[in-house]
């Protein structure tokens, strides 16, 4: 089935949305929609992005008919800014979950996995009027039935359909999904929301390197940091980036 305007009007009401059958990138349409006013809850919707950006200045790929881009506008208060992309992480993590993708898991700091490939990742852009936030787009990306087949990518990324073996709705996985970053946004800021993430991390206990740092990923804290163990004793946090899993993931 299509992604179109009618259908998810219908099926997200009353929820504020926008979708466009392309666009550069949907964070970019949420910003200007928070600054103009959007509620908490809002959301752009995708079919196609030309410039879809990941974390680390990465081009994040959207063709079309294949994934879901998302951007939900939130207004948390400034101490839960780091609880944002975990509660993305989370409300994905559990969608595939609840299809039957046992193999689901969240490696840090908040890339999806299945499989240990990933099938979605996170952006949260934080937007601040002087010293006061004005509200966070929240950036989801899930890749449902792109073929990765005979690309450079396809080692590490996976999508949902080959993974479940069968086909989905994208507006399904769009309302079951944002149903649960709701329940989640309403856990901002509160040790369940934390617990639940950490829960949900691959990456702990695994021996990882992070630049020239290779250790075990033992500890997360709420602010989203992680804690490397080194050979010699020393715990290193670090608070973004990615690391490389030993076993190439
Ligand atoms: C990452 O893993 O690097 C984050 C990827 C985030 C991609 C999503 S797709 C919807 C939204 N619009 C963008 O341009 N990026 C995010």
């Amino acid at each position: 089935m299509t992604l179109s305007e009618d259908r998810l009007r219908e099926r997200l009401a009353p929820r504020a949305v926008r979708f466009y059958p392309q666009v550069e990138s949907t964070n970019d349409l949420a910003m200007e929609w928070l600054q103009q006013g959007a509620v908490s809850g809002a959301v752009v919707v995708a079919d196609e992005q030309s410039k879809g950006r990941g974390r680390l200045g990465r081009t994040w790929h959207t063709p079309p008919g294949v994934s879901l881009a998302v951007s939900m506008i939130l207004r948390p208060r400034p101490e839960h800014l780091p609880q944002v992309t975990m509660l993305g992480a989370l409300a994905i993590h559990d969608m595939l979950v609840g299809l039957g993708l046992a193999k689901t898991g969240i490696k840090w700091p908040n890339d999806v996995h299945i499989n240990r490939r990933k099938v979605s990742g996170v952006l949260a852009e934080a937007a601040w009027t002087g010293d006061k936030l004005a509200g966070v787009v929240l950036g989801m990306g899930i890749n449902v039935r792109a073929d990765f087949s005979g690309s450079n990518l396809a080692q590490q990324a996976i999508s949902i359909e080959p993974a479940l073996g069968r086909a989905v709705d994208r507006v399904d996985l769009l309302v079951d999904l944002l149903a649960r970053a709701d329940v989640w946004a309403e856990q901002l800021g509160t040790k369940t929301l934390f617990t639940a993430w950490q829960s949900r991390l691959v990456t702990l206990g695994q021996t990882v390197t992070y630049g020239g740092l290779t250790g075990t990923a033992e500890l997360v804290t709420p602010d989203g940091a992680l804690s490397i163990r080194t050979g010699d004793g020393q715990l290193y946090r670090v608070f973004a980036g990615d690391v490389v899993v030993e076993d190439g993931s």
